[in-house]
């Protein structure tokens, strides 16, 4: 089997990484561990300052590419793509109560969720290009089927779990890599397209595609007046890594990706190329593509640094905070991660 074959079996086959390891145990990031409320806080923060600004930069006359007349109103109803512990949709109960909040994940839901938060044990199958159910059957989760009205859509590192095929050039062309070295199989004519365009100079590449045809499917099922937001870490063409960067992490440290169920295999996002995915949807346009170290520079130069409603009055929240703000902000670590938010029509 090649890389995208064993990926897919070892973490979401039957007894794959993630359904019998629990992410925190392995892994912390910006807006997913429940050891820390206070970074997620600050993640949703920064996310629900940014977007209205975005917005309102980007729409035209008052009226157009909004939910309700006001183009820099988000559509109360998120959804957490990847929502893991619950850590983020926790936070936006606190900060925005009267928001509806769907959490999306193949895990099951996790104990003692606010109310307001409602579940779905859905699958993003890399093979088919949707979602299926609990009973295997393909659903249409964010469209018909799904929440209603506009929604706000994050994607905080979900795509970099989402496999793919790992391809190496060849004195004659690509040749796609399995856990044990070359197939001897060529990558197919859709994935030989993406090398072409999104290759750089690279030896080793971790074809996008699975990743791409993912967010525009989603893009593309999402009603007008939504947001769509990934987050994740990743590289540009001119820096793609030139031996690939398939990673393992286990128990917390960097290990080498072997496809054994016990390690999360993952490979950073192919931004631009990411980008370019979602932008060739009908209707679907950038507001936001840049580092979250730039993001969060911008936000302490244009908003103030306002508390969530749930900290307002508390000095020693405001002192965490700002602490928390650092390190999301940090360009050797968190900071490094890629913003890149999208509104789906009508057009301004
Ligand atoms: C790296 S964790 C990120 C969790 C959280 N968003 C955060 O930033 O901390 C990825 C989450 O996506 C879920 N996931 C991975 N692949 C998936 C897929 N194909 N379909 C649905 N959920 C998936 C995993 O179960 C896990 O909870």
């Amino acid at each position: 089997m090649d890389w995208q074959d064993e990926w897919w079996t070892s973490s979401l086959g039957r007894n794959g990484f993630w359904h019998r390891e629990h992410p925190a145990d392995h892994f912390r990031t910006s807006a997913g561990d429940a050891g820390d409320a206070a970074m997620t806080a600050e993640y949703l923060r920064a996310l629900l300052s940014v977007l209205p600004e975005h917005l309102r930069h980007h729409s035209g006359a008052p009226g157009h590419g909004s939910p309700a007349g006001d183009p820099t109103r988000i559509a109360p109803t998120l959804v957490d793509l990847g929502a893991a512990d619950g850590s983020l949709l926790r936070a936006a109960a606190r900060a925005r109560p009267g928001w509806a909040l769907h959490g999306v994940d193949v895990r099951p839901a996790p104990a003692d969720l606010p109310p307001t938060v409602h579940w779905h044990q859905h699958l993003w199958d890399v093979r088919t290009t949707g979602w299926t159910g609990p009973d295997g059957l393909p659903t249409n989760l964010l469209g018909p089927d799904g929440p209603d009205g506009p929604l706000l859509v994050v994607a905080h590192e979900w795509l970099d779990d989402l496999p793919c095929r790992v391809a190496q050039r060849t004195p004659t062309g690509w040749e796609l890599l399995g856990p044990h070295g070359p197939t001897g199989w060529a990558p197919d004519p859709a994935e030989a397209c993406w090398l072409e365009a999104w290759a750089g100079d690279a030896r080793t590449v971790e074809v996008g595609l699975t990743r791409d045809r993912a967010w525009a499917a989603i893009a593309a099922s999402l009603p007008p007046g939504s947001i769509l937001v990934a987050i994740d870490y990743g590289h540009l063409r001119r820096d793609r890594p030139p031996e690939g960067a398939l990673l393992g992490y286990r128990d917390g440290l960097l290990v080498d990706p072997v496809p054994d169920g016990r390690t999360n295999i993952t490979a950073p996002v192919a931004v631009d190329a990411l980008a370019a995915a979602v932008e060739r949807v009908p209707g679907v346009r950038r507001l936001l593509v840049a580092r979250q170290s730039t993001v969060m520079a911008d936000l302490a130069d244009t908003v103030p640094a306002d508390p969530l409603p749930a900290d307002r009055g508390a000095p020693l929240a405001a002192l965490v905070g700002a602490n928390r703000r650092r390190a999301l902000a940090d360009p050797g670590r968190l900071g490094a991660n890629w913003w890149l938010v999208h509104a789906v029509g009508p057009t301004p």
